[in-house]
């Protein structure tokens, strides 16, 4: 959630050099429909710490008309494969406000554990709000089975 409107410079240049990125602890991918290959949203791996082999993880459908449709679960399972099963990761995290409904709804259907909780860290609708860790470990994932396709 942007707290500053985005220029339409901005944004532009966002779209033209998304994915370009060579850095090897930022891998960020587009989201796409399957049937009309419509680019929907990013998800991504950030600030990967390679020596602890764990990483943040964000992920934004842009479109709302694509919210609450199984495209979010579905690209995090994808990126769950990518970090647990070809870049030996052991852990994956997030943070996520707790108005944020939707969002709780997908992760922990991918088996992401509630950790903690960054009290009243986010002023939104002149409140204060908490802000959720959420994690998930190597383990747990593989522990998932048929579950984690
Ligand atoms: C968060 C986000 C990536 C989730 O992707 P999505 O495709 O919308 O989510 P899914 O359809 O895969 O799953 C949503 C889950 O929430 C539930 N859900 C849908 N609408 C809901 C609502 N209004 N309130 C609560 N739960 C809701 C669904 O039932 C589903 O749970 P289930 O699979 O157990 O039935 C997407 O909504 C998004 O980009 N939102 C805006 C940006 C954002 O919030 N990013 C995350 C920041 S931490």
């Amino acid at each position: 959630m942007l707290s500053y409107p985005v220029s339409s410079i901005a944004e532009r240049q966002f779209i033209e050099t998304f994915g370009l990125s060579e850095s090897s602890t930022e891998k960020t991918f587009a989201m796409e429909t399957l049937a009309d290959r419509r680019f929907i949203g990013a998800v991504g791996l950030h600030g990967i710490d390679w020596i602890n082999r764990h990483s943040a993880l964000g992920i934004m459908i842009g479109d709302k008309q694509y919210w609450g449709r199984g495209y979010g679960t579905d690209a995090m399972r994808v990126l769950m494969r990518l970090a647990f099963d070809k870049l030996n990761l052991h852990r994956l995290w997030l943070h996520v406000y707790d108005f944020n409904a939707r969002a709780i709804a997908s992760y922990e259907r991918c088996a992401f554990t509630r950790e903690g909780v960054l009290r009243e860290q986010r002023l939104f609708g002149h409140k204060y709000h908490d802000t959720i860790v959420m994690g998930i470990l190597e383990a747990e994932y593989r522990a998932l089975g048929d579950a984690r396709a």
